[in-house]
């Protein structure tokens, strides 16, 4: 078994195999997001079948594969759709695609995710820019020898979602008069989704947005330097806070509606980078 490294070395090895795209910025499409890829510059696209020990994601839903392109001038891959730690992939597996991406030349990670919501007033169909995380309810996928040609081993987590890149993105929204929510977003392992006792438990903690992914996504993004930040998009409020049963057709459903907003929410803020 080889280190971390090694294991980033072959994937990104795989993928130079298809392109020398480089990339300035990574974003990943969460949940029925993914569509953005389809409106973008193609110059290339990765399945991520073609990469040797690349974890590959079952979910419904979610495509796999790197997208390179442009959105404006700016030079992106996108990952169009993730890997989330109930799939039973190790936490190292669960955020190898963000470091490869890093490896790649991209130096911001623009995260997005569909989550519930239990933030007071938070409604349906909301967007939430992600100002800090609970990561503390699913393993730190930084436990291991650190690797120290990526990052420290007490990297430092007081500012993982960028204050100038908020700022943007505040400015984004306010110019396309889409109303953008803030807040702290929770992290748990799904799949099962949350009971009320333990959304309740995320709201005591100062959560505002609930999912199963992002938060050790942007762990390793910040070890290594990245610039980082982060929207979710309320596909449906929290268990016990929603009147009906939670269901991932509800969410993808929602998605689909909020899709052209954030499509272009997300597309200025890259501009803007
Ligand atoms: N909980 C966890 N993950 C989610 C939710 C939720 O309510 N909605 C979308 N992803």
């Amino acid at each position: 078994m080889g280190t971390i490294k090694d294991k980033i070395d072959r994937c990104v090895a795989c993928v130079r195999n298809k392109t020398d795209f480089v990339p300035r910025v990574a974003l990943v499409l969460g949940s029925g997001l993914g569509d953005l890829a389809d409106t973008i510059e193609v110059e290339a696209v990765v399945d991520y079948t073609d990469i040797e020990g690349f974890p590959i994601s079952t979910v419904v839903g979610h495509k796999g594969r790197y997208v390179f392109g442009y959105i404006d001038k700016t030079p992106v891959v996108i990952m169009q759709g993730r890997v989330h730690y109930y799939e039973g992939y190790s936490i190292n597996d669960v955020v190898l695609p963000i470091r490869i991406m890093k490896a790649l030349g991209a130096e911001v990670l623009f995260l997005t995710n569909a989550a519930g919501g239990l933030g007071d007033g938070f409604l349906c169909g909301d967007l939430m820019m992600i100002r800090d995380h609970i990561a503390t309810f699913v393993p730190n996928p930084l436990i291991g020898p650190n690797e120290e040609s990526l990052g420290v081993r007490f990297p430092d987590m007081s500012n993982i979602y960028d204050n100038d890149i908020c700022k943007i993105i505040k400015d984004c929204s306010e110019k396309l008069n889409i109303s953008l929510k803030e807040g702290t977003y929770i992290q748990f392992t799904g799949p099962s989704y949350e009971t009320p006792a333990e959304i309740k438990m995320a709201k005591l903690l100062g959560a505002s947005a609930v999912g199963m992914s992002t938060a050790v996504e942007a762990i390793v993004a910040k070890h290594m330097g990245m610039r980082v930040c982060g929207i979710s998009f309320i596909s449906n409020l929290a268990a016990g806070i929603s009147e009906t049963p939670l269901s991932h057709e509800e969410v993808k459903a929602a998605a689909d509606e909020v899709a052209p907003k954030f499509q272009a929410l997300v597309k200025m803020i890259i501009a803007n980078l």
